[in-house]
Formats: C-alpha cells, structure tokens, sequence
C-alpha cells in the first residue's frame, strides 16, 4: 500500500542544503510513496497563550502531520543542535497538553553539515526530542551527511555516487519500518 511521507527540512533558506538534501531524498523515494515538503517557517514562535483555542495555522500544521504516515527528519545542526524552526515545529504541534500528534509515527531522521561531523549533535538531540513526544525513530541505518555541500553540482542535482547509495538503503529500511510500526 502506498505510503504519505512528510519530509520536514530544517532549514528554510533560498540556498539551503536542506532543500538539495529533501531533493535527493525525493528523486529516490519508490513509486509508492507520497513525498510532502513541509513548510514550517510560518509557524509564529511558540507562545503558550496562543495555542488553546488552536489557531487556523496550528489546526493545519496538525493536520498535515495526522494525514501522513510517517514523518522524515532532514535537519542541519546550530550550535550543537537543532534549528529553532526545527524544535519550534516540534514543540507546536505537541501542543495544547494531551492533544499531541506525534504520538506513534514512524519517523527517520537524516542530519547533514558542511562539517566533518555530518550533524551528529543535531541528530542525537533530534531523537532525544522526537522520541518523548512518542515517535517510533528508526535508529539504523544512521544517516550523517559530512562536507555536505560537495555533493552538490551548482544546480543542486546530488553528484556523489556514494550519497546516493546511502540514501536509497535509508528508504529501503525506512520503508521496512514504517510498515513495522504501523
Ligand atoms: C551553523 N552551522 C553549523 N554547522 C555544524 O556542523 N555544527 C554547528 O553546530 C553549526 N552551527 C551553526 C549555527 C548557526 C546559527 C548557523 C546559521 C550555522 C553551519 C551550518 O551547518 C550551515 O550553515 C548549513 O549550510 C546550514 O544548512 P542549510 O541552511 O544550508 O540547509
């Protein structure tokens, strides 16, 4: 059966790797799935105050995150973590107390940097998160992309074969856990 994936990139930004990385993601998915890009830098900062009655743009966020059926992480690190946009994301739609939608999806989180570390601060801070709020996270493969930004050509087509081959493994065992957890 065919499968919804929401892909959420940490970073929104003209330039970003993110987007190239959700690219070679998306030209790799089988013909089954359902790839949706997630736009979360809409999103306002979180403020208790505003999210009970929800707003129109929480009661979509939620909705997008309902109808899919299992969620792929693709993050960046700042500062040892992840993105503000990220965790803001996160943090929305866990709220208000008890109305939670993260709870049991599948999900597989990619990090990647321009640096050596391939974003395993980022990563490791992303399950710790994803896994309270009740996500059932694929823990392997592990996917860290280091140096990201020399996989690229100028137009933003993945030229490493070797990326490429990582990424069609991580669909491969993603697709095995979705249908595990599901
Ligand atoms: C970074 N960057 C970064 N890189 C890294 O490997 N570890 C880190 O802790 C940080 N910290 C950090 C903080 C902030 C505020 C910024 C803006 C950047 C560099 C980061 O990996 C790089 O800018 C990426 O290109 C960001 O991803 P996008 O926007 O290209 O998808």
């Amino acid at each position: 059966m065919s499968k919804k994936i929401l892909a959420i990139g940490g970073s929104a930004r003209e330039d970003s790797i993110s987007k190239k990385v959700l690219n070679a993601f998306k030209s790799h998915k089988g013909d089954d799935i359902e790839f949706i890009v997630a736009d979360i830098s809409r999103l306002p900062i979180f403020n208790q105050d505003l999210e009970s009655p929800e707003p129109e743009y929480l009661i979509d966020w939620k909705e997008q995150i309902n109808n899919a059926d299992a969620i792929l992480f693709i993050t960046p690190e700042y500062n040892r973590s992840i993105p503000a946009a990220l965790k803001n994301a996160l943090d929305w739609a866990s709220r208000p107390y008890g109305k939670n939608v993260w709870i049991g999806k599948p999900a597989a989180i990619a990090g990647y940097s321009p640096s050596l570390l391939g974003a395993f601060g980022a990563v490791q801070d992303l399950r710790k998160v994803a896994a309270f709020l009740g996500m059932s996270i694929m823990s392997q493969p592990e996917f860290y992309l280091a140096q990201a930004h020399t996989k690229f050509d100028e137009n933003g087509n993945l030229i490493d074969s070797s990326t490429e081959e990582y990424i069609i493994n991580f669909w491969k065992a993603f697709r095995i856990w979705i249908d595990k957890v599901k």
